[in-house]
């Protein structure tokens, strides 16, 4: 993908749903007695692997108009599939499934792409098996393929090493099937689309601080699904939108749960001209987000904030490199194991434009602006650095040429579209 100069990038953007409340929307329904409608469901190449692993589990899933209804068959209804659940590129997938699956009466394979392949799978591992789970890694160094063969589960508290919302759901949905209260806390909070959902779908759930608890067996009933944009999605158009000469943007309805919405916080701090409008805080909080074209200066990211943002750091990293000063971001080892190593790739391909960027073990220092230029881009099939790259390619001097730009299909499959639709 070629991306050129832009200037003067105005008009409205609906971004995508949200990846995470899509993914879990059809877990959720799967799993619940009666139809659950889902609008402004995410159909990107992630939350198809879900639907269709739950197609093989015998859920049957339409598409009804701007609809996507599934029919649910309550918390034992699965059955046991004919073939190896392929997850593709998602970690979502993968990790919140493993812990239904950990409680069924029945054997199942998960399975993935080569990026999926080689992400951590112990840190689920480890909660599975302290619940009596029979999970066990097929790959080398604790990597999918995984085979679990389902059986009646403990319950136990488990605190989390990482913050993670793919290890805390996947510990909630197992304790579902446990034979008690299951708890468990994380270091800092991580994204809560889980615990709003499951809430609303009738679960026992409850949040203190860091700690979220489920009882087993919940009567989980079919729901109708708004989905809010996703602000991972909108985070593109907002550094597009500030870092773009003479740039107005509207993003309509996104979703800004405050678990989420970190790079709101970030903007602000680097001096960003950002206005939220209409914002309706039942349910998962949303907004419209207003973008103004904006002079930015570098800052500190770290600590209980980078679970907030953790999906958004490529194109703040993007900002950074574009901003005056210096922007510092650490703890934030994670990026390490995301669909690339986000640390490596960014401070690879961010220095292939003339960037000024230290790498350190979790995180990156970026003496910001510095001249940049268009370069070969290598994305390394990951989604976040491709669009991330496509942003800068509309601030810097010379063509930006994206290697594998389709790669944004997992996320936002029409994101190139919408970005020329501004310019
Ligand atoms: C997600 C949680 C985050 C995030 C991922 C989606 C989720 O991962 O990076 O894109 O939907 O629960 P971790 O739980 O590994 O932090």
């Amino acid at each position: 993908m070629e991306i050129t100069k832009q200037t003067g990038l105005r008009g409205v953007v609906h971004v995508p749903g949200d990846k995470s409340i899509s993914h879990r929307a059809v877990m959720f329904g799967a799993l619940a007695k009666g139809t659950t409608s889902v609008t402004h469901f995410l159909e990107g190449a992630d939350c198809l692997s879900t639907i269709s692993c739950f197609q093989k589990m015998g859920i049957e899933i339409e598409k009804q108009n701007d609809k996507v209804l599934i029919h649910g068959k309550g918390l034992r209804g699965l059955n046991s599939p004919r073939e190896i659940l392929d997850a593709g590129n998602s970690g979502t997938t993968t990790r919140l499934i493993a812990g239904i699956l950990a409680g069924q009466k029945f054997i199942s394979e998960l399975d993935g792409d080569a990026s999926l392949r080689s992400r951590p799978m112990k840190r689920i591992m480890d909660p599975l098996n302290a619940m009596g789970a029979d999970i066990r890694c097929r790959g080398e160094n604790n990597c999918l393929p995984l085979r679990i063969v389902g059986r009646p589960l403990t319950a136990i508290h488990y605190t989390s090493p990482v913050a993670s919302a793919q290890v805390k759901s996947c510990v909630l949905l197992a304790g579902m099937y446990a034979d008690g209260v299951t708890s468990v806390t994380e270091p800092f909070l991580s994204r809560n689309h889980s615990e709003i959902m499951l809430r609303s779908f009738g679960a026992d759930i409850r949040s203190e601080g860091t700690t979220v608890s489920i009882r087993p067996e919940p009567d989980l009933l079919a729901q109708d699904i708004t989905v809010p944009g996703d602000i991972s999605s909108a985070a593109f158009f907002i550094a597009a939108g500030l870092l773009t000469p003479g740039s107005e943007i509207l993003l309509k309805n996104v979703g800004i749960n405050p678990t989420r919405a970190g790079i709101l916080k970030v903007c602000q701090d680097m001096g960003a001209d950002i206005t939220l409008l209409n914002a309706d805080y039942s349910g998962e909080p949303a907004a419209d987000i207003l973008v103004r074209t904006s002079s930015l200066k570098g800052t500190v990211i770290q600590g209980a904030d980078i679970p907030t943002l953790i999906d958004e750091l490529p194109v703040i990293a993007v900002m950074a490199a574009f901003a005056g000063g210096t922007t510092v971001i650490r703890d934030a080892a994670e990026l390490r194991v995301k669909e690339s190593d986000r640390i490596a790739v960014m401070t690879d391909n961010l220095r292939r434009m003339g960037a000024d960027v230290e790498e350190t073990e979790d995180g990156m220092i970026i003496h910001g602006g510095r001249p940049l230029h268009g370069a070969v881009i290598d994305p390394r099939l990951d989604h976040r650095v491709a669009m991330s790259f496509a942003v800068a390619g509309t601030v810097c001097e010379r063509t930006m040429d994206i290697l594998d730009g389709d790669c944004v299909r997992i996320s936002y499959p029409d994101f190139y579209k919408d970005l020329y639709s501004l310019g």
